[in-house]
């Protein structure tokens, strides 16, 4: 079982958007992504392929090639969608790397789908790669894919890259299937997490729950009368955005025009928060309005001088805790928009959609403080891309320290989001910081986030995957 392509991606979903008519006739928009932009220059000179799922259920569609890319997609029926998606990855696994926000389910029918589905996408994997390709495994719902792909083809490079972040072992110890799931990671060559803290969770949980003993950043997979022995290195590979595009956006003449038009809209507030998230509970988005109306009920604040625009993407809505968090974070709003709006003058913007780009750049400009107060996050790269779109070195960056971001962001207004108090001081702090201290944190942060970029991201852990060779071939 051997394909053509010497690169290949897989990850859950494909980049791009798929329209099936009622013909049948297949066609697509690019969805955007980090991901996507990182690697179409790579897909395009490896005659790359990208093994993904369309994001319909119960559809069958053939390979095809979109945007000088090869795609094969995978299919999931309506009750793997329920059980692999919906169920495993983002009802058992989601919470649980999250630091148990929410209560983790554990379903034995959910871990069976998961299996299942894993074989899929490392058999489609397995067909699409040329002899000694390299592969690029990416994040929680494709833990098993490793391990069974090399299983399948000895042959190629495997690189995985997990998004978020990876639990402490306490928390990791509660999985049923920790040991599967630790094995099926170890089929990598390459293994990549977005900070250190994730990479030593990692080596701690291969300690514990395996036969296999690290040392270092590395795990030696004993020699096998069929197969030489194998070092699997495992590092930290903090992903980016890109910087360069996001930065020429907010500079054009358009994006200034509609910051502008936004802020006249909003009743030209002295101070305009902002917060942009997908509508997910480790986004800490709950204590971000708490903190909000906490300010306005102490009067710290007030209506329409301060307003907050929120954000929120719809996601995962057949999940029953992001159903729960809709609920509450709705009443939230309500409440507080009863108590302290006024005629046409909201306290709280609250958006319950998805914008293009160019509208959230505009955002960005227009928004004096930037509010990331995630609870838990692989990395957040919202706070990046507000970096990114502040060239006048205006606007606060308040920033999570549990979000990857934090690592590299020092400059931002670093808080505990679980802090209530300690957030609305930072809220504060951020709304009348003088401007030489906003210039001089925005200057540090902007060198920072500029400095790297998503392309730099990909070349850096697609070098290390292929310099790191077994000594042995
Ligand atoms: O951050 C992890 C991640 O899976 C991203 O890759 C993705 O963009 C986001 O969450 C949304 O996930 P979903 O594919 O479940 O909508």
């Amino acid at each position: 079982m051997s394909g053509s392509h010497e690169f290949v991606v897989v990850a859950n979903r494909l980049p791009v958007d798929v329209q099936v008519s009622s013909k049948g006739k297949v066609s697509w928009d690019r969805s955007p992504g980090g991901l996507v932009t990182a690697l179409h220059p790579v897909m395009q000179s490896q005659d790359g392929a990208w093994v993904g799922w369309s994001g319909r259920a119960d559809t069958e569609l053939d390979a095809f090639e979109a945007d000088g890319m090869h795609l094969v997609p995978v299919p999931l029926s309506k009750a793997e969608v329920a059980n692999y998606y919906e169920g495993f990855s983002n009802a058992t696994l989601w919470p649980l790397y999250h630091d148990v926000i929410v209560n983790p389910v554990y379903h034995r029918t959910w871990w069976n789908s998961y299996l299942e589905v894993n074989r899929r996408f490392s058999e489609a994997a397995a067909g699409a790669a040329a002899q000694g390709a390299t592969v690029w495994v990416h994040d929680y719902q494709l833990q098993l894919v490793p391990q069974m792909l090399r299983r399948l083809r000895p042959d190629v490079r495997i690189g995985f890259f997990n998004h978020i972040p990876f639990p402490p072992v306490e928390l990791f110890g509660q999985l049923t299937w920790r040991k599967q799931v630790v094995e099926g990671l170890l089929g990598a060559d390459l293994i990549g997490f977005q900070r250190t803290g994730d990479a030593a969770n990692f080596l701690r949980a291969v300690r514990r729950f395996t036969d296999f003993t690290p040392r270092g950043q590395s795990v030696t997979i004993g020699q096998h009368w069929t197969r030489p022995e194998r070092h699997v290195r495992v590092g930290t590979f903090p992903i980016s955005i890109d910087s360069t595009q996001v930065d020429e956006l907010a500079r054009s003449e358009k994006t200034a025009q509609r910051a502008a038009e936004l802020r006249r809209e909003l009743g030209e507030p002295d101070v305009l928060l902002l917060g942009v998230d997908r509508l997910d509970y480790t986004k800490g988005i709950r204590h971000r309005i708490k903190a909000f109306g906490e300010l306005l009920a102490e009067k710290k604040v007030t209506v329409p001088t301060t307003a907050l625009v929120q954000v929120a993407s719809p996601s995962r809505e057949q999940v029953e805790q992001y159903r729960n968090l809709r609920q509450e974070v709705e009443v939230m709003v309500g409440n507080i928009n009863g108590d302290y709006s006024s005629w046409g003058r909201s306290a709280i913007y609250y958006m319950h959609h998805s914008y293009p780009q160019e509208e959230m750049v505009a955002l960005y400009r227009a928004a004096d403080v930037m509010l990331v107060t995630a609870l838990r996050d692989g990395m957040n790269l919202v706070a990046k891309e507000y970096v990114a779109a502040r060239h006048d070195l205006g606007g606060v960056l308040v920033l999570s320290e549990f979000a990857g971001a934090a690592d590299e962001l020092g400059q931002a207004l670093l808080v505990n989001p679980h802090d209530i108090e300690g957030l609305k001081s930072a809220m504060m702090r951020a709304a009348t910081m003088e401007p030489p201290e906003r210039r001089r944190r925005m200057r540090a942060l902007r060198k920072r986030v500029l400095s790297g970029d998503v392309q730099s991201w990909a070349r850096k852990f697609l070098t290390a995957l292929a310099a790191d060779r077994n000594p042995h071939e």
